[in-house]
Parts: C-alpha cells; structure tokens; sequence
C-alpha cells in the first residue's frame, strides 16, 4: 500500500509531480483542489470570490477527512494552504507519507506569471506576497512532511524518482486509513 501526499506553496509543481508519480506506479491521482471544485461545482477562485478563504479552508479540511480506503495505492496532491491548520497537519501524517516540494520565491514567480487562476497571488505587488507567505508557510510546510524535496531546476520525472527513492528506503507502511467515496484520475 502506497500512499503518497505531496505538499508545498503555490507552483512548486505538485500537480505535476502526482501526475508523473501515478502514472509511472499505476496508482491513482487526487488533488484536493479538483475534489472541491468537483463537490462544489465551483472553480476555486469562485470559491474565493463569493464565499471567502475561510469557507475553502473548510472544505479542504473536509475533503481530507474524507474516506481514502477506497483506492489501494493513490497519490494526493494538496493545495498550498492546506497544510496551514494543524488539524490538517495531522490528518495528513494519518493518512499518508508527506512529501515536501520546496522551492524558491524564485521559481514560482517565473512559473505562474500570468497565471490568473490563484486568488492568494491576484494582483499586483506578486513578489512581495510570495516572499511574504512563503516565509509564514516554510517552517509549517517543514513541520507537516516526512521528508522535503529542493524542486528548484529539476524535471518532474527526476524529482518523482528522488520521491520513490527515498520513500522506498524510509517510512513503514503503517498509515491510518479512514477515508474513501473520491473519484480518482485513473492512470496506467
Ligand atoms: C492556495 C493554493 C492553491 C489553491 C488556492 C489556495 C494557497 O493550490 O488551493 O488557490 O493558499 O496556497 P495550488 O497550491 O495547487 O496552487
């Protein structure tokens, strides 16, 4: 049984990563903003916009608390700010290996220039509030993963290989798992 939850800010390519690590095990992929938008029928920025961050917040710690016994093997990739509530930090840890993708500032300036698609980034003034949240956000992000990946520079492929590598070598198969009802991106 192969659980792997990638976490880490904005950009730092999670998305990506998950989807190049189910497909190369045949496991399945989740991604908790899809799951939200699928329960709710809207896309996150609408979210944002007509119900507030708390409300998102709240559903993230909803989907994750969700049943994830359904599928044998998945990955899960996590949107940046879920790891933030401790009580997410904690289910996180229940329910699979937590894998970091650090990046730079840097790095997600370059990567989502333009991108319109994450409110938290909205606006002018990008460098500032990355540099601001991601000061706030690394110790967090550091407290809630098993182990952490430097993604700056590195191709998907190569940092999923680094990921089976070490969590091959690390983590007993202990997790807790209590969850289930998602419809999974089927890979393989
Ligand atoms: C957020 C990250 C986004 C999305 C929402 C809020 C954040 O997901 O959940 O816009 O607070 O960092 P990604 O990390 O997949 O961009």
């Amino acid at each position: 049984m192969r659980h792997i939850i990638l976490i880490g800010f904005m950009g730092a390519g999670k998305t990506t990563v998950g989807r190049v690590l189910a497909r190369d095990r045949g496991y399945a992929f989740f991604d908790t903003d899809r799951l939200i938008e699928e329960k709710t029928g809207m896309k996150v920025s609408r979210i944002f916009a007509e119900m507030g961050e708390e409300t998102f917040r709240s559903l993230e710690t909803e989907i994750l608390g969700g049943d994830w016994t359904r599928e044998e093997n998945w990955i899960l990739s996590v949107g940046g700010g879920l790891p933030l509530r401790e009580e997410n930090r904690t289910l996180l840890k229940a329910i699979g290996t937590v894998v970091y993708l650090r990046v730079r500032p840097d790095t997600v300036i370059d990567r989502l220039r333009g991108d319109t698609s994450r409110p938290l980034l909205a606006g002018d003034h990008v460098k500032e509030r990355v540099e601001e949240l991601m000061a706030y956000r690394s110790p967090l992000y550091e407290k809630a993963a098993d182990f952490a990946v430097d993604a700056d520079g590195k191709r998907p492929k190569d940092i999923a290989k680094e990921i089976l590598g070490r969590e091959t070598a690390g983590k007993p198969e202990d997790a807790v798992h209590t969850m289930a009802s998602h419809s999974a991106e089927k890979n393989g």
